[in-house]
């Protein structure tokens, strides 16, 4: 894995909009694969900047996302859908016929991950793959214990997920109990990885990034498996690294 080490928050998406930036020019009809949170914001804002200024076109880039809550309709203000459009989609010149994003309010869910898969496959798979990290280790929504070979499938989000998410809701009993998330097999097929760390309370979860040993308990530490994953952190993100063994 490279490490980019980056001052902030504000460094790490200038830095991850940049190589975004660069390979939408160089391959317009890539397939990008978009995480949500509070990681990616920064980021989805300098592109955005970026195409107002410089005329960056996405009219013929695909986007795959990597999860969505069950039972919030793409009209909710929480869902990932939304949040999609109002932090990027909205603002960018992409066709929305090109854009997925696993329907959450799906009356067969079974059905919707089976799909979910297959539309990645007919893209060809994620070219360019964004990813933040959860402090379990979660990538996408996959939960510690979450078989390495999954594909997109249905889970029951960890306490300390919903805790984390609550902030987007009015009371914690509002965060959605299950998710579908594309599967940690889905996530690893992508070509290429930008993996996106910021802030102390990440920095546990960097250290067991970098130094633990490759474990389902740690969904995370399946990207030293891959061969092409590139981690922008920040100081912040890596500072305890330097205190502990
Ligand atoms: P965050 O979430 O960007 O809001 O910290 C990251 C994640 O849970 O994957």
């Amino acid at each position: 894995m490279n490490l980019i080490k980056v001052e902030n928050y504000e460094e790490m998406s200038q830095k991850a909009a940049e190589i975004i930036i660069n390979k939408v020019v160089n391959n317009p009809k890539i397939t990008l694969g978009l995480a949500t949170g509070g990681t990616p914001e920064g980021t989805y804002q300098h592109l955005i900047e970026n195409h107002q200024k410089n005329q960056t076109t996405y009219q013929h880039v695909k986007t795959v996302n990597l999860d969505e809550y069950i039972g919030l309709g793409a009209t909710d203000p929480n869902s990932y859908r939304h949040y999609m459009n109002e932090h990027l989609f909205n603002h960018i010149d992409i066709d929305f016929e090109n854009i997925h994003i696993p329907n959450g309010a799906a009356t067969n869910l079974q059905e919707e991950c089976r799909s979910y898969d297959y539309v990645i496959d007919q893209l060809g798979g994620v070219d360019l793959q964004i990813l933040g990290i959860g402090r379990n280790g979660h990538i996408g929504f996959n939960e510690p214990q979450t078989p390495f070979n999954s594909k997109t499938h249905i889970v029951e989000l960890a306490p300390s997920t919903r805790k984390a998410n609550a902030r987007y809701f009015n009371r914690f009993d509002n965060v959605p109990t299950h998710a579908i998330t594309m599967g940690i097999a889905s996530i690893l097929k992508s070509k290429e990885i930008l993996l996106l760390v910021s802030g102390e309370d990440k920095a546990e979860a960097m250290q067991r990034l970098q130094h633990g040993e490759i474990s389902e308990s740690f969904p995370a530490s399946v990207l030293k498996k891959h061969n092409n994953v590139t981690i922008i952190a920040d100081k912040k993100a890596i500072s305890s690294c330097l205190v502990s063994p």
